[in-house]
């Protein structure tokens, strides 16, 4: 399963990336907005400055709502850098916009996806990733999870190579059960990559180790 870090601050990017484990990254108007960058010039060099860290795919989403506005907004960010998915909200314009960047070879991210249905049209529409936010339906009380597992079985059932990437992860229980349930990538905070590193008996057992050494070479 791939690893995007779901954010689009730069100092944990690098983190993130100087572990060794980051296949991507995705963002959105909120966490743009979250690192106070505004106004389209400073947008579009974060993206850049962000694909100058990363090697893999950079989500920059668009911000029109019509399927003209899309276009040229996409057609901006996918110049910036060959790492660029163009991201695109599940609505409407933004499905003919996914079938038009996925027939002109450029990769796209439909994004908003709360229903097996909304997966299908994206699939069908070229998408190369598709991102069922998970996290947003656990907090109304419906298991996000479950959604994974059901478009893990249409999109099999058919050979769609629409990737499935788990959105709106929150922890690291929701990373280990996207990968039991073959997602494809997931992506989700820093604390939800770095939390996997965490168990008392490895620290415990280290530590025991380490005492050992010292006794034997004192
Ligand atoms: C996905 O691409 C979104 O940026 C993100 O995962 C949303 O997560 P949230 O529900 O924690 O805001």
């Amino acid at each position: 399963m791939k690893f995007f870090i779901d954010t689009a601050n730069l100092e944990q990017i690098k983190e993130a990336q100087d572990l060794g484990v980051l296949d991507g990254v995705t963002t959105n108007p909120s966490l743009m907005a979250k690192e106070g960058i505004t106004g389209e010039k400073n947008i579009l060099d974060h993206y850049k400055a962000i694909c100058e860290i990363v090697e893999g795919d950079v989500s920059a989403e668009v911000i029109a709502t019509d399927y003209e506005g899309m276009i040229k907004q996409g057609e901006e960010l996918a110049a910036l850098n060959p790492q660029i998915v163009v991201k695109l909200p599940m609505i409407e314009a933004g499905v003919k916009a996914c079938k038009y960047f996925s027939d002109k070879g450029i990769k796209t991210n439909v994004t908003l996806v709360f229903s097996v249905g909304q997966a299908l049209l994206a699939a069908k529409a070229g998408a190369s990733y598709v991102s069922p936010f998970l996290g947003r339906l656990d907090d109304i009380s419906t298991d996000g999870l479950n959604l994974i597992d059901e478009i893990r079985t249409v999109y099999d059932n058919y050979g769609f190579g629409t990737e499935i990437l788990a959105a709106s992860v929150r922890n690291t229980m929701h990373v280990v059960n996207c990968a039991k349930l073959g997602s494809d990538v997931m992506t989700g905070p820093l604390s939800s990559i770095k939390g996997l590193l965490k168990h008392p008996l490895t620290d415990i057992g280290l530590e025991k180790f380490l005492a050992d050494y010292a006794k034997g070479n004192a």
